[in-house]
Protein backbone atom coordinates (compact mmCIF):
# COMPACT_ATOMS: atom_id res chain seq x y z
CA UNK A 1 0.00 0.00 0.00
CA UNK A 2 2.92 2.43 1.11
CA UNK A 3 4.31 1.61 -2.30
CA UNK A 4 0.92 2.51 -4.16
CA UNK A 5 0.67 5.43 -2.36
CA UNK A 6 3.97 6.83 -2.93
CA UNK A 7 3.28 6.20 -6.97
CA UNK A 8 0.15 8.28 -6.67
CA UNK A 9 2.12 10.80 -5.24
CA UNK A 10 5.27 10.33 -7.72
CA UNK A 11 2.56 10.57 -10.45
CA UNK A 12 1.44 13.86 -9.14
CA UNK A 13 4.02 15.71 -8.66
CA UNK A 14 5.50 14.34 -12.31
CA UNK A 15 1.90 15.90 -14.07
CA UNK A 16 2.69 19.49 -12.19
CA UNK A 17 7.02 19.52 -13.30
CA UNK A 18 7.81 19.74 -16.73
CA UNK A 19 9.67 17.02 -18.10
CA UNK A 20 13.23 17.30 -18.17
CA UNK A 21 14.49 17.88 -21.62
CA UNK A 22 18.01 17.13 -20.80
CA UNK A 23 19.23 13.38 -19.34
CA UNK A 24 22.63 13.67 -17.15
CA UNK A 25 23.86 10.44 -16.89
CA UNK A 26 26.44 9.87 -14.09
CA UNK A 27 29.06 6.91 -14.84
CA UNK A 28 30.99 6.23 -11.73
CA UNK A 29 33.78 3.98 -10.96
CA UNK A 30 34.01 3.36 -7.05
CA UNK A 31 36.52 0.80 -5.16
CA UNK A 32 35.19 1.93 -1.38
CA UNK A 33 31.92 3.29 -2.25
CA UNK A 34 32.81 7.41 -2.43
CA UNK A 35 32.56 7.49 -6.26
CA UNK A 36 29.07 6.13 -6.01
CA UNK A 37 27.90 8.13 -2.81
CA UNK A 38 28.79 11.29 -5.13
CA UNK A 39 27.32 9.74 -8.12
CA UNK A 40 24.04 9.62 -6.30
CA UNK A 41 24.72 13.26 -4.65
CA UNK A 42 25.27 14.41 -8.49
CA UNK A 43 21.93 12.62 -9.60
CA UNK A 44 19.69 14.19 -7.09
CA UNK A 45 21.52 17.46 -8.06
CA UNK A 46 20.66 16.84 -11.67
CA UNK A 47 16.73 16.15 -10.57
CA UNK A 48 16.16 19.37 -8.13
CA UNK A 49 17.36 21.38 -10.72
CA UNK A 50 14.92 19.92 -13.24
CA UNK A 51 17.20 18.05 -15.61
CA UNK A 52 16.86 13.96 -15.68
CA UNK A 53 19.65 12.23 -13.71
CA UNK A 54 20.96 8.15 -13.21
CA UNK A 55 23.95 6.97 -12.20
CA UNK A 56 25.27 3.54 -13.57
CA UNK A 57 28.91 2.18 -12.75
CA UNK A 58 30.99 2.61 -15.76
CA UNK A 59 30.98 -1.23 -16.37
CA UNK A 60 27.95 -1.58 -17.30
CA UNK A 61 28.21 0.84 -20.41
CA UNK A 62 29.20 -0.23 -23.45
CA UNK A 63 31.32 2.69 -25.99
CA UNK A 64 28.03 2.06 -28.07
CA UNK A 65 25.76 3.41 -25.38
CA UNK A 66 28.40 6.18 -24.55
CA UNK A 67 28.22 6.86 -28.04
CA UNK A 68 24.70 7.82 -28.14
CA UNK A 69 24.85 9.81 -24.49
CA UNK A 70 24.43 13.74 -24.27
CA UNK A 71 25.80 14.97 -21.26
CA UNK A 72 27.83 12.49 -19.04
CA UNK A 73 29.30 13.14 -15.52
CA UNK A 74 32.20 10.62 -14.93
CA UNK A 75 32.94 9.97 -11.20
CA UNK A 76 35.91 7.71 -10.67
CA UNK A 77 38.21 7.07 -8.15
CA UNK A 78 41.88 5.30 -8.82
CA UNK A 79 43.03 1.83 -7.51
CA UNK A 80 46.57 1.13 -6.52
CA UNK A 81 48.96 2.92 -8.27
CA UNK A 82 46.99 4.63 -10.72
CA UNK A 83 44.62 1.93 -11.98
CA UNK A 84 40.86 1.43 -12.84
CA UNK A 85 38.54 0.80 -9.69
CA UNK A 86 37.38 -2.53 -9.84
CA UNK A 87 34.04 -1.80 -11.77
CA UNK A 88 35.77 0.56 -14.36
CA UNK A 89 38.18 -1.26 -16.08
CA UNK A 90 36.16 -2.90 -18.27
CA UNK A 91 34.88 0.09 -19.61
CA UNK A 92 38.63 1.18 -19.78
CA UNK A 93 39.58 -1.21 -22.07
CA UNK A 94 36.62 -0.98 -24.28
CA UNK A 95 37.06 2.57 -24.85
CA UNK A 96 40.74 2.01 -25.62
CA UNK A 97 39.39 -0.31 -28.86
CA UNK A 98 40.67 1.46 -32.07
CA UNK A 99 36.84 0.14 -33.77
CA UNK A 100 35.01 2.55 -30.76
CA UNK A 101 32.56 5.17 -31.89
CA UNK A 102 32.87 8.94 -32.01
CA UNK A 103 31.98 10.67 -28.72
CA UNK A 104 31.70 14.28 -31.49
CA UNK A 105 27.88 14.29 -29.48
CA UNK A 106 28.65 13.98 -25.79
CA UNK A 107 29.36 17.07 -23.40
CA UNK A 108 31.22 15.79 -20.44
CA UNK A 109 33.36 16.33 -17.28
CA UNK A 110 35.50 14.05 -15.01
CA UNK A 111 35.59 14.50 -11.15
CA UNK A 112 38.83 12.37 -9.99
CA UNK A 113 39.12 11.27 -6.67
CA UNK A 114 42.05 10.30 -5.18
CA UNK A 115 45.23 10.37 -2.59
CA UNK A 116 48.20 12.79 -3.89
CA UNK A 117 50.45 10.10 -1.34
CA UNK A 118 50.33 7.89 -4.59
CA UNK A 119 52.11 8.67 -7.63
CA UNK A 120 49.57 8.35 -9.72
CA UNK A 121 47.41 10.81 -7.93
CA UNK A 122 44.28 10.65 -9.88
CA UNK A 123 45.64 8.36 -12.46
CA UNK A 124 41.98 7.10 -13.38
CA UNK A 125 40.15 10.37 -14.03
CA UNK A 126 43.07 11.67 -15.87
CA UNK A 127 43.02 8.90 -18.39
CA UNK A 128 38.79 9.01 -18.91
CA UNK A 129 38.99 12.88 -19.18
CA UNK A 130 42.18 12.49 -21.67
CA UNK A 131 40.35 9.63 -23.60
CA UNK A 132 36.49 11.48 -23.92
CA UNK A 133 38.23 14.39 -25.34
CA UNK A 134 40.59 12.35 -27.99
CA UNK A 135 37.40 10.45 -29.63
CA UNK A 136 35.70 13.87 -29.88
CA UNK A 137 33.42 14.76 -26.72
CA UNK A 138 33.51 18.28 -25.82
CA UNK A 139 34.28 19.36 -21.95
CA UNK A 140 31.89 21.55 -20.58
CA UNK A 141 34.16 21.82 -17.40
CA UNK A 142 37.38 21.48 -16.02
CA UNK A 143 38.55 18.24 -14.53
CA UNK A 144 38.97 18.79 -10.97
CA UNK A 145 41.39 16.07 -9.02
CA UNK A 146 40.16 15.25 -5.30
CA UNK A 147 42.29 14.50 -2.24
CA UNK A 148 41.32 12.10 0.36
CA UNK A 149 39.62 15.53 2.03
CA UNK A 150 37.27 15.00 -0.96
CA UNK A 151 33.76 16.43 0.32
CA UNK A 152 34.86 20.51 -0.59
CA UNK A 153 35.84 20.55 -3.74
CA UNK A 154 33.90 17.54 -4.85
CA UNK A 155 30.66 19.80 -3.94
CA UNK A 156 31.83 22.62 -5.23
CA UNK A 157 32.71 20.85 -8.77
CA UNK A 158 28.68 19.63 -8.37
CA UNK A 159 27.65 22.28 -7.95
CA UNK A 160 29.34 24.61 -10.65
CA UNK A 161 28.84 21.84 -13.51
CA UNK A 162 24.60 21.10 -12.63
CA UNK A 163 24.24 24.71 -12.73
CA UNK A 164 26.02 25.42 -15.56
CA UNK A 165 24.11 22.33 -17.16
CA UNK A 166 20.49 23.24 -15.66
CA UNK A 167 21.14 27.18 -16.79
CA UNK A 168 22.02 25.87 -20.84
CA UNK A 169 19.20 23.29 -20.79
CA UNK A 170 16.64 26.17 -19.73
CA UNK A 171 15.65 23.76 -16.58
CA UNK A 172 13.52 24.75 -14.54
CA UNK A 173 14.19 24.05 -10.92
CA UNK A 174 12.32 21.43 -8.71
CA UNK A 175 10.16 23.48 -5.99
CA UNK A 176 11.11 22.57 -2.50
CA UNK A 177 13.98 20.82 -3.93
CA UNK A 178 17.47 21.03 -1.82
CA UNK A 179 19.87 19.43 -4.04
CA UNK A 180 23.40 18.65 -2.83
CA UNK A 181 26.05 21.21 -3.55
CA UNK A 182 23.29 23.88 -4.54
CA UNK A 183 24.09 27.08 -4.89
CA UNK A 184 24.43 29.04 -2.05
CA UNK A 185 25.21 26.60 0.13
CA UNK A 186 29.00 27.03 1.02
CA UNK A 187 31.18 23.65 0.14
CA UNK A 188 31.64 22.92 3.42
CA UNK A 189 28.15 23.07 4.87
CA UNK A 190 26.78 21.17 1.93
CA UNK A 191 28.88 18.31 2.46
CA UNK A 192 27.89 18.36 6.22
CA UNK A 193 24.15 18.75 5.83
CA UNK A 194 24.34 15.94 3.19
CA UNK A 195 26.14 13.73 5.11
CA UNK A 196 29.94 13.92 2.91
CA UNK A 197 30.74 9.92 1.90
CA UNK A 198 27.63 8.70 2.69
CA UNK A 199 25.51 11.70 1.18
CA UNK A 200 23.15 10.38 -1.60
CA UNK A 201 21.95 7.87 0.47
CA UNK A 202 20.61 10.30 3.13
CA UNK A 203 17.19 8.12 3.53
CA UNK A 204 20.15 5.43 4.69
CA UNK A 205 19.51 5.15 8.69
CA UNK A 206 22.60 6.14 9.90
CA UNK A 207 23.66 8.24 7.12
CA UNK A 208 24.22 11.66 9.11
CA UNK A 209 27.32 10.17 10.33
CA UNK A 210 30.21 10.96 8.75
CA UNK A 211 33.66 12.23 9.27
CA UNK A 212 32.85 15.74 10.19
CA UNK A 213 30.70 14.13 12.50
CA UNK A 214 31.53 10.54 13.53
CA UNK A 215 29.20 8.31 15.80
CA UNK A 216 30.49 7.87 18.97
CA UNK A 217 30.53 4.18 19.85
CA UNK A 218 31.42 2.33 22.41
CA UNK A 219 34.19 0.25 22.22
CA UNK A 220 33.31 -3.03 24.34
CA UNK A 221 35.55 -5.71 23.56
CA UNK A 222 39.29 -5.64 22.95
CA UNK A 223 40.53 -8.90 22.88
CA UNK A 224 43.85 -10.24 21.33
CA UNK A 225 42.69 -13.32 18.94
CA UNK A 226 46.29 -14.26 17.82
CA UNK A 227 48.77 -15.76 20.11
CA UNK A 228 51.07 -13.54 22.49
CA UNK A 229 53.90 -15.73 20.68
CA UNK A 230 52.71 -14.96 16.82
CA UNK A 231 54.79 -12.26 15.15
CA UNK A 232 51.54 -10.23 14.34
CA UNK A 233 48.53 -9.12 16.87
CA UNK A 234 45.36 -9.62 15.63
CA UNK A 235 42.47 -8.34 17.40
CA UNK A 236 38.91 -8.57 17.69
CA UNK A 237 37.28 -5.59 18.24
CA UNK A 238 33.40 -5.14 19.11
CA UNK A 239 32.09 -1.51 19.73
CA UNK A 240 28.02 -0.83 20.24
CA UNK A 241 26.31 0.97 17.98
CA UNK A 242 23.60 2.29 20.88
CA UNK A 243 21.17 4.67 19.31
CA UNK A 244 23.16 5.89 16.26
CA UNK A 245 20.83 4.35 13.64
CA UNK A 246 23.55 2.96 11.72
CA UNK A 247 22.44 0.17 9.58
CA UNK A 248 25.12 -2.08 7.88
CA UNK A 249 25.19 -4.86 6.39
CA UNK A 250 28.09 -7.79 5.89
CA UNK A 251 30.55 -6.44 3.76
CA UNK A 252 30.25 -3.03 4.43
CA UNK A 253 33.47 -1.06 6.28
CA UNK A 254 33.62 1.06 9.17
CA UNK A 255 35.51 4.41 9.11
CA UNK A 256 37.34 4.93 12.36
CA UNK A 257 38.53 8.42 13.82
CA UNK A 258 41.81 7.89 15.35
CA UNK A 259 43.78 10.25 17.15
CA UNK A 260 47.38 9.83 17.59
CA UNK A 261 49.52 8.86 20.59
CA UNK A 262 49.64 11.50 22.87
CA UNK A 263 53.45 10.31 23.82
CA UNK A 264 54.42 10.73 19.72
CA UNK A 265 52.71 14.28 20.30
CA UNK A 266 54.64 15.58 23.20
CA UNK A 267 57.88 14.21 21.48
CA UNK A 268 56.90 16.15 18.46
CA UNK A 269 56.25 19.02 20.57
CA UNK A 270 59.61 18.70 22.57
CA UNK A 271 61.69 19.00 19.63
CA UNK A 272 59.75 21.90 18.26
CA UNK A 273 60.32 23.80 21.44
CA UNK A 274 56.34 23.88 21.81
CA UNK A 275 54.67 22.66 25.24
CA UNK A 276 51.32 22.14 23.29
CA UNK A 277 49.23 25.29 25.39
CA UNK A 278 49.72 27.81 22.30
CA UNK A 279 47.33 28.69 20.49
CA UNK A 280 46.37 27.32 16.77
CA UNK A 281 43.04 28.52 15.11
CA UNK A 282 41.42 28.82 18.27
CA UNK A 283 42.90 26.11 19.67
CA UNK A 284 45.52 24.26 21.60
CA UNK A 285 48.48 23.20 19.18
CA UNK A 286 48.73 19.69 21.36
CA UNK A 287 45.25 18.85 20.52
CA UNK A 288 45.03 20.02 16.85
CA UNK A 289 48.48 17.58 16.87
CA UNK A 290 46.45 14.91 18.49
CA UNK A 291 43.01 15.03 16.65
CA UNK A 292 43.72 16.96 13.54
CA UNK A 293 46.93 16.69 11.76
CA UNK A 294 48.96 13.51 10.21
CA UNK A 295 52.25 12.97 12.09
CA UNK A 296 52.83 9.26 11.03
CA UNK A 297 52.96 9.69 7.59
CA UNK A 298 54.90 12.40 6.46
CA UNK A 299 53.24 14.24 3.86
CA UNK A 300 54.50 14.97 -0.06
CA UNK A 301 54.87 18.33 0.91
CA UNK A 302 56.44 17.95 3.88
CA UNK A 303 59.00 15.55 2.11
CA UNK A 304 59.23 18.48 -1.00
CA UNK A 305 59.74 21.06 1.76
CA UNK A 306 62.26 19.38 3.37
CA UNK A 307 64.51 18.30 0.21
CA UNK A 308 64.59 21.87 -0.37
CA UNK A 309 65.81 23.04 3.28
CA UNK A 310 68.64 20.34 3.40
CA UNK A 311 69.61 19.37 -0.27
CA UNK A 312 72.75 17.25 1.57
CA UNK A 313 70.27 14.98 3.23
CA UNK A 314 70.04 11.30 2.73
CA UNK A 315 66.50 12.16 1.94
CA UNK A 316 67.08 14.67 -0.64
CA UNK A 317 69.87 12.19 -2.15
CA UNK A 318 67.00 9.42 -2.05
CA UNK A 319 64.18 11.49 -3.75
CA UNK A 320 67.17 12.62 -6.17
CA UNK A 321 67.01 9.07 -7.65
CA UNK A 322 63.54 10.14 -8.99
CA UNK A 323 62.80 6.23 -8.05
CA UNK A 324 59.37 6.06 -6.42
CA UNK A 325 59.72 2.71 -5.06
CA UNK A 326 63.32 3.68 -3.48
CA UNK A 327 61.67 6.64 -1.79
CA UNK A 328 58.72 4.50 -0.32
CA UNK A 329 61.23 2.00 0.88
CA UNK A 330 63.05 4.66 2.49
CA UNK A 331 60.01 6.54 4.20
CA UNK A 332 58.88 3.34 5.56
CA UNK A 333 58.70 3.40 9.02
CA UNK A 334 59.73 7.04 9.43
CA UNK A 335 57.52 9.48 10.63
CA UNK A 336 56.95 12.96 10.79
CA UNK A 337 59.29 13.27 13.47
CA UNK A 338 62.30 11.22 12.34
CA UNK A 339 62.59 12.99 9.47
CA UNK A 340 62.80 16.71 11.71
CA UNK A 341 65.10 14.80 13.42
CA UNK A 342 67.56 13.80 10.53
CA UNK A 343 66.99 17.52 9.65
CA UNK A 344 69.22 18.83 12.37
CA UNK A 345 69.18 22.60 12.27
CA UNK A 346 68.13 22.60 8.42
CA UNK A 347 64.15 21.45 9.79
CA UNK A 348 61.07 23.76 9.49
CA UNK A 349 59.68 25.82 12.44
CA UNK A 350 56.80 25.00 13.88
CA UNK A 351 54.59 27.51 11.62
CA UNK A 352 56.64 26.20 8.60
CA UNK A 353 55.71 22.75 9.41
CA UNK A 354 52.11 22.94 10.33
CA UNK A 355 51.09 23.59 6.51
CA UNK A 356 52.60 20.89 5.31
CA UNK A 357 50.80 18.24 7.88
CA UNK A 358 47.80 16.62 6.04
CA UNK A 359 44.64 16.43 8.32
CA UNK A 360 44.32 13.05 9.53
CA UNK A 361 42.30 10.96 8.03
CA UNK A 362 39.44 8.41 9.39
CA UNK A 363 40.71 4.56 8.57
CA UNK A 364 38.74 1.90 7.36
CA UNK A 365 38.17 -1.54 8.31
CA UNK A 366 36.28 -3.93 6.56
CA UNK A 367 33.52 -5.29 8.85
CA UNK A 368 34.01 -8.80 10.55
CA UNK A 369 30.16 -9.14 11.58
CA UNK A 370 26.50 -9.83 10.10
CA UNK A 371 23.86 -7.87 11.60
CA UNK A 372 21.73 -10.63 11.14
CA UNK A 373 24.18 -12.26 14.41
CA UNK A 374 24.51 -9.34 16.29
CA UNK A 375 22.25 -6.85 16.08
CA UNK A 376 23.51 -3.35 17.40
CA UNK A 377 26.65 -4.13 16.95
CA UNK A 378 30.01 -4.34 14.60
CA UNK A 379 33.33 -6.08 15.06
CA UNK A 380 36.45 -5.49 13.66
CA UNK A 381 38.96 -8.39 13.06
CA UNK A 382 42.88 -5.67 13.35
CA UNK A 383 46.59 -6.15 12.89
CA UNK A 384 48.21 -3.83 15.50
CA UNK A 385 50.55 -2.17 13.58
CA UNK A 386 53.91 -2.31 15.87
CA UNK A 387 57.52 -1.78 15.07
CA UNK A 388 60.86 -0.39 16.76
CA UNK A 389 63.85 1.21 15.44
CA UNK A 390 67.29 2.40 16.92
CA UNK A 391 65.66 5.62 18.13
CA UNK A 392 62.10 4.38 19.71
CA UNK A 393 58.67 2.45 19.26
CA UNK A 394 56.45 3.40 16.31
CA UNK A 395 52.74 1.92 16.02
CA UNK A 396 50.18 2.47 13.29
CA UNK A 397 47.78 5.18 13.79
CA UNK A 398 44.21 3.96 13.95
CA UNK A 399 45.18 0.22 14.93
CA UNK A 400 47.62 1.22 18.01
CA UNK A 401 44.40 3.90 18.93
CA UNK A 402 42.11 1.15 19.33
CA UNK A 403 44.12 -1.87 20.82
CA UNK A 404 45.95 0.71 23.71
CA UNK A 405 44.16 4.32 23.98
CA UNK A 406 40.35 3.96 23.98
CA UNK A 407 39.18 2.66 27.60
CA UNK A 408 37.12 -0.35 27.89
CA UNK A 409 33.99 1.06 27.70
CA UNK A 410 35.52 4.13 26.06
CA UNK A 411 33.93 6.07 22.82
CA UNK A 412 35.75 6.11 19.14
CA UNK A 413 34.16 7.94 16.41
CA UNK A 414 32.72 5.97 13.88
CA UNK A 415 30.97 6.15 10.63
CA UNK A 416 29.64 3.60 8.17
CA UNK A 417 31.08 3.06 4.85
CA UNK A 418 29.28 1.22 2.39
CA UNK A 419 30.46 -1.16 0.37
CA UNK A 420 27.17 -2.47 -1.85
CA UNK A 421 29.12 -4.48 -4.17
CA UNK A 422 31.00 -6.57 -1.58
CA UNK A 423 28.49 -8.76 0.18
CA UNK A 424 26.43 -12.34 0.23
CA UNK A 425 24.67 -13.33 -3.28
CA UNK A 426 21.50 -12.02 -3.38
CA UNK A 427 20.20 -15.92 -4.52
CA UNK A 428 20.73 -17.84 -0.92
CA UNK A 429 21.41 -20.77 -3.36
CA UNK A 430 24.67 -19.11 -4.64
CA UNK A 431 27.86 -20.94 -3.61
CA UNK A 432 30.28 -18.40 -2.36
CA UNK A 433 34.20 -18.71 -2.93
CA UNK A 434 35.96 -16.63 -0.28
CA UNK A 435 39.70 -15.93 -0.40
CA UNK A 436 40.90 -14.14 2.63
CA UNK A 437 44.35 -14.41 3.65
CA UNK A 438 45.74 -12.98 7.39
CA UNK A 439 42.97 -10.04 8.66
CA UNK A 440 41.09 -10.32 4.76
CA UNK A 441 39.11 -13.24 6.72
CA UNK A 442 37.38 -10.49 8.56
CA UNK A 443 34.55 -9.64 5.85
CA UNK A 444 33.94 -13.75 5.25
CA UNK A 445 33.41 -14.29 9.11
CA UNK A 446 30.88 -11.74 8.83
CA UNK A 447 29.46 -13.89 5.18
CA UNK A 448 28.97 -16.94 7.29
CA UNK A 449 27.33 -15.56 10.15
CA UNK A 450 25.05 -14.10 7.99
CA UNK A 451 24.12 -16.95 6.13
CA UNK A 452 24.22 -19.32 9.08
CA UNK A 453 21.49 -16.84 10.70
CA UNK A 454 19.49 -16.39 7.75
CA UNK A 455 19.63 -20.24 6.86
CA UNK A 456 20.97 -19.36 3.16
CA UNK A 457 21.63 -22.65 1.41
CA UNK A 458 23.94 -22.00 -0.73
CA UNK A 459 27.57 -23.98 -0.44
CA UNK A 460 30.34 -21.79 1.09
CA UNK A 461 34.25 -22.19 0.56
CA UNK A 462 37.15 -20.30 2.37
CA UNK A 463 40.88 -19.84 1.52
CA UNK A 464 42.35 -18.32 4.64
CA UNK A 465 45.73 -18.67 5.75
CA UNK A 466 48.92 -16.37 7.94
CA UNK A 467 52.12 -17.61 9.03
CA UNK A 468 51.86 -20.35 11.44
CA UNK A 469 49.33 -22.47 12.38
CA UNK A 470 50.02 -22.28 16.05
CA UNK A 471 49.69 -18.72 16.79
CA UNK A 472 47.39 -16.86 14.04
CA UNK A 473 44.66 -19.44 13.15
CA UNK A 474 42.13 -16.70 14.34
CA UNK A 475 38.49 -17.84 14.81
CA UNK A 476 39.58 -21.39 14.60
CA UNK A 477 37.19 -22.26 17.43
CA UNK A 478 34.43 -20.43 15.19
CA UNK A 479 35.47 -21.95 11.61
CA UNK A 480 35.18 -25.74 13.13
CA UNK A 481 31.83 -24.45 14.95
CA UNK A 482 30.56 -23.36 11.18
CA UNK A 483 31.99 -26.63 9.74
CA UNK A 484 30.06 -28.76 12.33
CA UNK A 485 26.99 -26.99 11.54
CA UNK A 486 27.57 -27.42 7.77
CA UNK A 487 27.71 -23.63 7.16
CA UNK A 488 31.21 -23.69 6.29
CA UNK A 489 31.52 -26.38 3.49
CA UNK A 490 35.01 -26.29 2.88
CA UNK A 491 37.78 -24.85 4.75
CA UNK A 492 41.66 -24.73 2.81
CA UNK A 493 44.27 -23.22 4.84
CA UNK A 494 47.40 -22.22 4.11
CA UNK A 495 50.01 -21.55 6.87
CA UNK A 496 53.00 -19.89 5.20
CA UNK A 497 55.80 -20.74 7.29
CA UNK A 498 54.68 -23.87 8.71
CA UNK A 499 57.47 -25.85 6.54
CA UNK A 500 60.75 -25.14 4.06
CA UNK A 501 58.26 -23.61 1.44
CA UNK A 502 55.94 -21.16 1.20
CA UNK A 503 52.60 -22.42 1.26
CA UNK A 504 50.05 -19.74 0.53
CA UNK A 505 46.05 -19.55 -0.44
CA UNK A 506 46.77 -19.63 -4.12
CA UNK A 507 48.60 -22.47 -3.33
CA UNK A 508 45.69 -24.58 -2.78
CA UNK A 509 43.56 -23.06 -5.08
CA UNK A 510 45.95 -24.80 -7.59
CA UNK A 511 45.59 -28.18 -5.86
CA UNK A 512 41.62 -27.82 -5.94
CA UNK A 513 41.67 -26.31 -9.40
CA UNK A 514 39.30 -28.85 -10.92
CA UNK A 515 37.02 -28.78 -7.50
CA UNK A 516 37.24 -25.09 -8.00
CA UNK A 517 35.91 -25.16 -11.64
CA UNK A 518 33.07 -26.80 -10.99
CA UNK A 519 31.83 -23.79 -8.39
CA UNK A 520 32.42 -21.19 -10.67
CA UNK A 521 30.41 -23.03 -13.09
CA UNK A 522 27.61 -23.86 -10.62
CA UNK A 523 27.42 -20.07 -10.59
CA UNK A 524 29.91 -19.41 -7.49
CA UNK A 525 30.54 -15.97 -6.30
CA UNK A 526 34.25 -15.87 -6.09
CA UNK A 527 35.14 -12.63 -2.91
CA UNK A 528 39.43 -11.47 -2.63
CA UNK A 529 39.96 -9.85 0.83
CA UNK A 530 43.62 -8.29 2.08
CA UNK A 531 46.50 -7.39 1.14
CA UNK A 532 46.79 -5.76 -2.64
CA UNK A 533 49.68 -5.28 -3.47
CA UNK A 534 51.06 -8.82 -4.46
CA UNK A 535 48.44 -11.39 -2.68
CA UNK A 536 45.11 -9.93 -4.65
CA UNK A 537 47.35 -10.14 -7.86
CA UNK A 538 48.79 -13.34 -7.04
CA UNK A 539 45.38 -14.99 -6.47
CA UNK A 540 43.90 -13.78 -9.53
CA UNK A 541 46.48 -14.93 -11.59
CA UNK A 542 45.80 -18.44 -9.97
CA UNK A 543 42.34 -18.08 -10.16
CA UNK A 544 43.00 -17.36 -14.15
CA UNK A 545 44.94 -20.85 -14.27
CA UNK A 546 41.82 -22.28 -12.71
CA UNK A 547 39.72 -21.48 -15.22
CA UNK A 548 42.23 -21.83 -18.25
CA UNK A 549 42.67 -25.66 -16.94
CA UNK A 550 39.36 -25.74 -16.51
CA UNK A 551 38.59 -24.72 -19.80
CA UNK A 552 41.16 -25.65 -21.75
CA UNK A 553 40.98 -23.26 -24.46
CA UNK A 554 43.74 -20.54 -23.69
CA UNK A 555 44.34 -17.61 -21.68
CA UNK A 556 42.31 -15.50 -24.11
CA UNK A 557 39.27 -17.22 -23.04
CA UNK A 558 39.98 -17.91 -19.51
CA UNK A 559 40.18 -13.83 -18.89
CA UNK A 560 36.49 -13.24 -20.95
CA UNK A 561 35.48 -15.70 -18.65
CA UNK A 562 36.85 -13.66 -15.68
CA UNK A 563 35.48 -10.66 -17.48
CA UNK A 564 32.16 -12.35 -17.35
CA UNK A 565 32.67 -13.23 -13.57
CA UNK A 566 33.68 -9.63 -12.79
CA UNK A 567 30.69 -7.69 -15.02
CA UNK A 568 27.67 -10.36 -13.23
CA UNK A 569 29.44 -9.52 -9.64
CA UNK A 570 30.37 -12.84 -9.40
CA UNK A 571 33.87 -11.87 -8.74
CA UNK A 572 34.26 -8.84 -6.24
CA UNK A 573 37.57 -8.07 -4.43
CA UNK A 574 38.09 -5.63 -0.78
CA UNK A 575 41.24 -5.67 -0.93
CA UNK A 576 44.08 -2.29 0.03
P1 LIG B 1 54.44 -14.76 4.45
O1 LIG B 1 54.40 -13.55 5.30
O2 LIG B 1 54.95 -15.96 5.16
O3 LIG B 1 55.12 -14.56 3.13
C1 LIG B 1 48.94 -13.26 5.71
O4 LIG B 1 49.82 -12.18 5.79
C2 LIG B 1 49.55 -14.37 4.91
O5 LIG B 1 49.68 -13.97 3.54
C3 LIG B 1 50.93 -14.80 5.38
O6 LIG B 1 50.92 -16.19 5.49
C4 LIG B 1 51.83 -14.32 4.27
O7 LIG B 1 52.95 -15.15 4.09
C5 LIG B 1 50.90 -14.49 3.10
N1 LIG B 1 51.39 -13.87 1.86
C6 LIG B 1 52.48 -13.09 1.65
N2 LIG B 1 52.61 -12.77 0.36
C7 LIG B 1 51.58 -13.36 -0.29
C8 LIG B 1 51.18 -13.42 -1.64
N3 LIG B 1 51.84 -12.78 -2.59
N4 LIG B 1 50.08 -14.13 -1.93
C9 LIG B 1 49.38 -14.77 -0.97
N5 LIG B 1 49.72 -14.77 0.32
C10 LIG B 1 50.81 -14.07 0.67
Amino acid sequence: LAGFIAGIAAAGKRATAPAPTTTVDVLFGTQTGNAEALADELVAGARARGLGGRATPLDAVTPEQLAAMSHVLVVTSTYGEGEMPDNAGLFWDAIQATTVPRLEGLQYAVLGLGDTSYDEFCQAGKLIDLRFEQLGATRVHDRVDCDVDFEDPAALWTAAVLDRLAAEAGAVPVAGAAPAGATGTGPAASATATGGAGAGRASRPGAQWNKRNPYPARLVENRLLSSPRSAKEIRHLEFDLGDSGIEYTAGDALAVVPHNDPVLVDRLLGHLGADGSEEFDGRQLAEVLRVDREIRTPSKDLVADLVQRAPASELAAVVAHGDKQELDRWLWGRDVLDLLEDAGPAAPSLDELLPNLRGLQARQYSISSSPAAHPGRVHLTTASVRYGDARRTHGGVASTYLADRVQADGEVGVYLQPNAAFGVPSEPGAPMVMIGPGTGVAPFRGFLHERAATGATGRNWLFFGDQHRDTDFVYEDELTALQEQGVLDRLDLAFSRDQAEKVYVQTRMAERAAELYAWLEEGAHVYVCGDASRMAKDVEAALLQVIRTGRGRGEDDAQAYLADLRRAKRYVRDVY
